[in-house]
């Protein structure tokens, strides 16, 4: 009793400041709002890309130009790509100190996987399964991104995806929408810390909205068509844990989904976001979205666009100068309301409050937290630790790794072994080109062996600038073949680093074919002749099909792109400092033509046995390939080996309103000690509308020391059960369940019960 009223007597004066204070923001918006014409309203609804150059301000004649008048004028709300104290001061001076009400800008840039540290992709991030080492990584970009002036990142990137040939699977969280919620969740909190006008927080941006990651065949920008139930399941739950997470932002998608291009979809933003969500924070278009509904054949001109896309609840334009043009025309025709201009503008007035940009518009433009923020040791060493927890051990055969120290000839083969800007990866645009730490220099940094490097072949033919370059892979020139045979034959161990150039992933980086890219295949298995004790190094941006290594490499290490600190993190994990425990966000294919491929499938009414005769050809099944993945969602070894005991259930009987608990001991039974991410998948047997035969719905990240054994313990209450029902809602249905606990999406340790 006491300690409930000592916690009341602070919980209450706190709720009141809490209130308090957003009641007091609504004010400040409302006095604001009253002041506001009707261009300066349409201006904070408008947002341009930077128009300096990176390297000194150029606002001269054309575009830039007229930006700078429309700055100046208070036609602006927000910019992005605008990076550097010097220059955010620049575009922030002329809208506080030339226009009328010096409304501060917010100052938006994709800060993916940190800024000029970069820190792993975020699908690399994913695989460590650790959210309090993914927010912290976020809190990191953060830190550096403020200090450079930036308040507001366009992400976490939320899609959830199931194909691997969509080059922006690098960006999210992989496959699994619970995975993908925690992680959401972590990044909003990660970027925005606990208070939204800290030094260090900037605004987040929940995107893309929504199930962009759908894209049909894997083409990016291509049609979305699915159904409420995997929009409602599998879609929009990692969207929902970051508005509930408070993000502050969200923005839609390049997509049309169902037949309407997200950036004018009512239903998503208005009734879903708005309304179900209680959502209070804007939502920004794609870039250019508002004009692309045109070519998308929804809108007939940019004015139709700015009609469809206001009413279909997009707050802020992103370049595509829509809504400065013909918003004042939409309302006197009557086609969009005063309330919905004024809806928008509060919303983005009220995410600048809150960042206190109004108390001080220049909080961000620091120079000397400039200089010492960026590139600081406490933001490299995070970034090292979060690259360790990224790689994902995918085979180790005959004890091939960890490496020894010494003694050892060791032959360092392949395009990206010394390669310093591919493990930046794609979005990495404030960090400096080659500026990572290469395996070559990683494995350098221990002095005990003998390194041969040879490039083997080359990867690309012209190192493409940036994003904006088609990457193009070298099909015609074997030069360097020889040389790597010859080394590996003199050779102890063979270290192959193979996979995809940086910037093969990422946005418009989708690919028909899903191997090695070039002739690295052919390296690979012409090395494979001469020496056979090879450690396989992955770097890539997406699943890759890598059947005949996994079939005749003893080691294969998912090195993902790990961004500046990639070498060092490789090198520890290959010489046993760091014991990997990463596990897959996404499956791995056998083959292109299972896409799109992942774990949570549904039975289908012929189900079949995987891999087994399954006596005839009638089932659902390819005549010429097995229907799971070679390396399955969950999946990732460990130098030492766990073992798990059979489920215990509290009980084979649930009530609705009641709870279970499951438990495992798992047992470190290896010589050393190691990380293991234990995983809870639930099966409803029969439902209103069809179940996934399995689905992640729990996770513990455990340290075990040699031999120790730790019991795990998961509750299973309604909430886990819930899903988007036939009757489309939420809700757990009485009936069979199944539950398993393991080490990765195929275990078979099973224990069933009945919710009542
Ligand atoms: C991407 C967004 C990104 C925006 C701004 C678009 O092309 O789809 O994810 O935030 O550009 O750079």
């Amino acid at each position: 009793m006491k300690k409930n009223t000592l916690l009341l007597a602070i919980l209450l004066p706190l709720a009141s400041i809490i209130a308090q204070s957003s009641t007091t923001i609504d004010r400040k918006v409302n006095n604001l709002l009253a002041k506001m014409t009707l261009e300066e309203k349409i201006g904070q609804m408008n947002q341009y890309n930077g128009f300096w150059n990176f390297t000194g301000p150029s606002p001269k004649g054309g575009d830039a130009a007229y930006k700078y008048q429309n700055l100046a004028s208070g036609k602006v709300g927000s910019m992005l790509n605008v990076r550097g104290v010097k220059q955010v001061k620049e575009v922030q001076k002329i809208a506080v100190e030339q226009s009328r009400l010096g409304i501060p800008l917010i100052i938006g840039f994709d800060l993916i996987h940190g800024y000029e540290t970069v820190s792993p992709i975020p699908l690399a991030e994913s695989a460590s399964w650790d959210i309090a080492a993914i927010e912290k990584s976020a809190a990191l970009g953060a830190k550096e991104a403020s200090a450079a002036g930036i308040n507001w990142t366009f992400a976490p990137m939320v899609d959830i995806t199931r194909d691997a040939r969509w080059g922006r699977v690098m960006e999210g969280a992989g496959e699994d929408p619970y995975l993908g919620s925690l992680i959401a969740a972590a990044r909003v909190r990660g970027f925005q810390g606990e208070n939204l006008d800290d030094i260090h927080s900037i605004a987040a941006c929940a995107k893309h909205f929504a199930a962009y990651g759908f894209a049909e065949g894997g083409r990016d920008y291509n049609t979305v068509d699915i159904g409420l139930n995997t929009l409602h399941n599998i879609v929009l739950p990692p969207f929902k844990a970051a508005a509930d997470a408070g993000v502050k932002t969200f923005m839609n998608s390049f997509n049309d989904l169902n037949g309407i291009p997200a950036t004018a979809d009512r239903y998503l933003q208005r009734e879903i976001l708005k309304e179900e969500w209680g959502f209070d924070g804007f939502v920004v278009s794609d870039w250019g979205s508002l004009r692309e509904m045109i070519d998308h054949g929804y809108a007939k001109d940019r004015k139709h666009a700015g009609e469809l896309a206001l009413n279909g609840g997009s707050d802020m334009d992103m370049e595509s100068y829509i809504y400065l043009d013909y918003i004042e025309t939409l309302l006197k025709e009557g086609k969009v309301s005063q309330a919905q201009i004024d809806d928008a503008v509060a919303r983005i007035l009220r995410v600048k409050f809150e960042l206190g940009l109004f108390e001080d518009p220049y909080k961000y433009c620091d120079e000397e937290r400039e200089k010492t923020v960026i590139g600081s040791k406490e933001i490299l060493d995070g970034a090292l630790d979060m690259a360790k927890k990224s790689i994902v051990l995918l085979k180790n055969e005959k004890q091939t790794l960890p490496l020894k120290k010494e003694g050892q000839k060791i032959a360092l083969i392949g395009p990206l072994a010394a390669d310093k800007n591919s493990p930046l990866g794609n979005w990495r645009i404030a960090a400096a080109d080659n500026s990572a730490v290469s395996v070559l220099e990683g494995l350098n940094a221990y002095k005990g062996n003998a390194i041969t490097h040879e490039q083997g072949v080359k990867l690309v033919n012209k190192i493409p600038a940036g994003f904006h370059e088609e990457v193009d892979i070298n099909t015609t020139d074997r030069a360097g073949m020889e040389e790597a045979v010859a080394a590996a034959k003199e050779a102890d161990v063979v270290v192959m680093v193979l996979g995809e150039y940086g910037f093969q992933s990422g946005e418009g980086r989708s690919r028909a074919h899903l191997d090695l890219p070039g002739f690295q295949q052919e390296l690979l298995e012409k090395v494979h002749a001469v020496n056979s004790n090879i450690v396989l190094v992955v770097m890539n941006g997406r699943p890759l099909v890598l059947n005949w290594a996994a079939e005749n490499i003893p080691a294969i290490v998912e090195a993902w792109h790990l961004g500046t600190q990639s070498g060092h993190a490789i090198a520890q994990v290959l010489y046993g400092d760091y014991n990997p425990s990463g596990k897959l966000p996404m499956s791995f294919p056998r083959s292109v033509g299972q896409m799109p491929l992942y774990y949570n499938q549904k039975s289908t009414g012929r189900p079949g046995a995987d891999g087994e005769d399954a006596g005839s050809v009638f089932w659902s099944h390819y005549g010429d390939e097995r229907n799971s993945a070679l390396f399955p969602f969950g999946y990732g070894l460990s130098y030492t080996s766990f073992d798990y005991s059979d489920i215990r259930l509290s009980d084979n009987k649930m009530n609705r309103d009641g709870s279970i608990t499951a438990q495992v001991d798992v047992t470190n039974s290896g010589k050393i000690d190691g990380k293991e991410v234990v995983q809870l998948y639930l099966y409803d047997h029969h439902a209103s509308a069809t179940r996934p035969t399995r689905e992640l719905k729990g996770f513990k990240l455990i340290e075990l020391k040699a031999g120790e054994t730790k019991t795990v313990e998961f509750k299973i209450d309604q909430e886990r059960l819930k899903f988007y029902n036939g009757a489309q809602k939420w809700e757990a249905e009485p009936g069979d369940f199944s539950l398993y606990i393991g080490t990765d999406s195929t275990t078979k340790r099973r224990a069933d019960f009945v919710l009542q």
